[in-house]
């Protein structure tokens, strides 16, 4: 039995919860588990990670806890990792599948929220919308000009998706309110999606040399880390924007950096990065033709509240031993 404020519940199981969410996914979870919560901004170190798994039956955590087999093997009681996110890349599932450990994700709940800032991604970089800002805060707007911060028309123009998934198809949806030719490569094709949305599926490569705007939306695994490299970045248009909402190591940063610089691309704007965080004396930053955000897209109130509602209902239902809404290895656990 625990306290909480003013009532006495009985508890059958002990959760941590890897830092702060919102209260719409604490409260269900305080009302049947004992809660411990990881409170700092940064994410726990290994050890502060074992101290707050010790004893736990299940666990909410971020996309920046490692969690493997030896993560697992040292905290053998706990049956359930319930990611607050749709990736879980940070989570070794066959290692978890082995010792019969359910890992839930967040689908669906942070579709829309992702695509719009996709949008508001491409469109920033496109309009130069950042350079803008700073033109004026400097002090520097004197008077209209002709030749003022042009940028590139997105009308009309050919956006290219990488990884027509949820996420990609919500960006193609939003492509057509600007006219635009929709190109996509997936290995897995939906081709009642395509028909209805007027979408054309193009292998990478012819994708990458028609694409005025190309979007990156697939999960990072061994086959996509690195996907987009210096030969895939010297196949895009001069003129053309690369958006990376997906995962940082999807991009050899690298090879972006010298895309970047010696014109093979013309921009780049990056929801996440490699490594991430990205250090603010790292060239990406400083670059008048590269926009850094801090992995926002997902950032509003209304897909946060949601995401922790569904991570706690996916823990509580693994935990109850039941098919919890959304997990990644539930045919092979449960
Ligand atoms: C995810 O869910 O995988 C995003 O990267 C964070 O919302």
């Amino acid at each position: 039995m625990i306290r909480q404020g003013e009532n006495v519940v009985a508890t059958r199981w002990t959760v941590a919860v890897t830092r702060e969410i919102p209260e719409a996914g604490l409260r269900p979870l305080r009302e049947s588990a004992a809660v411990k919560i990881w409170e700092q901004e940064l994410p726990p170190s290994e050890g502060e990670l074992d101290a707050l798994l010790q004893g736990c039956d299940g666990a909410v955590t971020l996309l920046t806890d490692r969690i493997d087999g030896s993560v697992l093997d040292r905290h053998p009681q706990l049956r359930v990792v319930s990611n607050f996110a749709v990736g879980y890349d940070n989570i070794d599932v066959p290692a978890a599948s082995e010792r019969g450990v359910l890992v839930c994700n967040t689908p669906d709940v942070l579709t829309n929220a992702t695509a719009d800032h996709t949008w508001a991604l491409l469109l920033a970089a496109a309009r130069r919308i950042p350079e803008s800002i700073a033109y004026v805060r400097d002090g520097k707007w004197r008077t209209w000009g002709p030749m003022l911060l042009l940028g590139q028309e997105v009308s009309g123009a050919t956006i290219g998706i990488v990884g027509l998934g949820r996420i990609g198809k919500e960006v193609a949806k939003r492509a057509r309110g600007f006219n635009m030719r929709v190109l996509a490569f997936d290995p897995f094709e939906d081709a009642e999606f395509a028909r209805e949305h007027d979408v054309s599926y193009v292998p990478l490569e012819q994708l990458l040399a028609e694409a005025d705007f190309v979007t990156l939306h697939v999960a990072l695994t061994a086959e996509t880390q690195h996907l987009i490299g210096a030969n895939q970045l010297q196949r895009m248009k001069a003129t053309s924007i690369l958006v990376n909402a997906s995962r940082g190591p999807v991009i050899d940063t690298s090879a972006l950096v010298d895309a970047l610089r010696d014109g093979s691309i013309l921009g780049a704007a990056l929801d996440v990065t490699d490594p991430e965080p990205l250090p603010a004396d790292h060239p990406l930053v400083s670059m008048p033709n590269c926009i850094v955000v801090p992995h926002t897209a997902s950032a509003t109130v209304q897909t946060r509240n949601s995401m922790a509602e569904l991570a706690a209902r996916n823990l509580l239902a693994g935990l109850r031993g039941e098919r919890p809404p959304a997990a990644v290895n539930a045919d092979e656990v449960l």
